[in-house]
């Protein structure tokens, strides 16, 4: 973990945090570039991913910033759907999260005011802002490729927000089970078989929705030309172009915005 200067002049600076399932990243952002003010920070997530204990790390994370409390508010992703600031899940945390006022319990445990949001709301707010769908109308959908799948809806740049769409049943099986990068990972499967999984995932996600649109995100999709090129669909697919950092150039982002 690096200490950052004291950053004195906030000018358009936002900060953002992104709770993963293996670590806890944060960086200030520089909210008209979109890009990091300073280098990131990150911590591995302790386990268990209790409330208590990933509220530990944000703290620290955040401290990391050089950053004095009760200023600009900071935005913290989460993967979960996120209600009014409340986590309604937990797929691949801690099932205590499931009811807890995520805001509530951030801002008391930092001494300032925090926004969380979706994961992949807040990676696909980005990469409409400031990324592969920028200036992008229609229906655009961020599909993030992780421990789970994620997914940002947009219509005119509009978010709608905890679609879920890792979560459709597709051959009765969960799809994220099938198609996230962590199967890639544990089932040891080559490029060639994942993309099948992909192919069946994506056009079920087409066929629903006809987007305009797909941008494809996650660590993986830093390798995307390992597996975009083998499917076959009507809808145009890319990669994202923020990568990893776009959870927490989104999340600074909403939360700025928000106030
Ligand atoms: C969760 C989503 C999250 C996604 C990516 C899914 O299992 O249900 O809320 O966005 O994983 O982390």
């Amino acid at each position: 973990m690096t200490t950052h200067h004291l950053i004195t002049d906030l000018g358009d600076i936002g900060f953002g945090v992104d709770i993963g399932g293996s670590g806890i990243k944060g960086a200030p952002v520089d909210l008209v570039a979109g890009t990091f003010r300073s280098e990131r920070t990150r911590i591995p997530t302790p386990q268990p991913s209790t409330p208590a204990a990933v509220s530990d790390v944000v703290a620290k994370v955040v401290s990391s910033f050089g950053i004095e409390a009760g200023e600009r508010p900071v935005g913290v992703t989460f993967p979960a759907v996120i209600l009014h600031g409340v986590a309604k899940t937990a797929a691949n945390v801690d099932k205590s999260w499931i009811d807890t006022d995520v805001d509530t319990l951030l801002t008391a445990r930092l001494g300032r005011s925090v926004h969380v949001v979706n994961d992949a709301d807040a990676a696909g707010y980005a990469e409409v802002r400031y990324g592969a769908a920028k200036g992008a109308g229609g229906v655009v959908i961020v599909v993030t490729l992780g421990t789970g799948i994620g997914s940002a809806l947009f219509v005119d740049g509009t978010l709608v927000p905890n679609t879920e769409l890792g979560h459709l049943e597709i051959g009765g099986r969960d799809a994220e089970s099938r198609a996230a990068d962590s199967a890639r990972d544990t089932e040891k499967l080559s490029w060639e078989e994942w993309a099948k999984r992909l192919q069946k995932y994506f056009r079920t996600v087409e066929n629903l929705f006809w987007p305009d649109l797909f941008i494809v995100g996650g660590g993986v999709s830093k390798k995307s030309e390992r597996f975009l090129p083998l499917l076959t669909l009507r809808t145009p697919i890319v990669p994202a172009s923020l990568r990893n950092d776009a959870g927490i150039i989104g999340a600074a982002m909403l939360a700025a915005e928000l106030g």
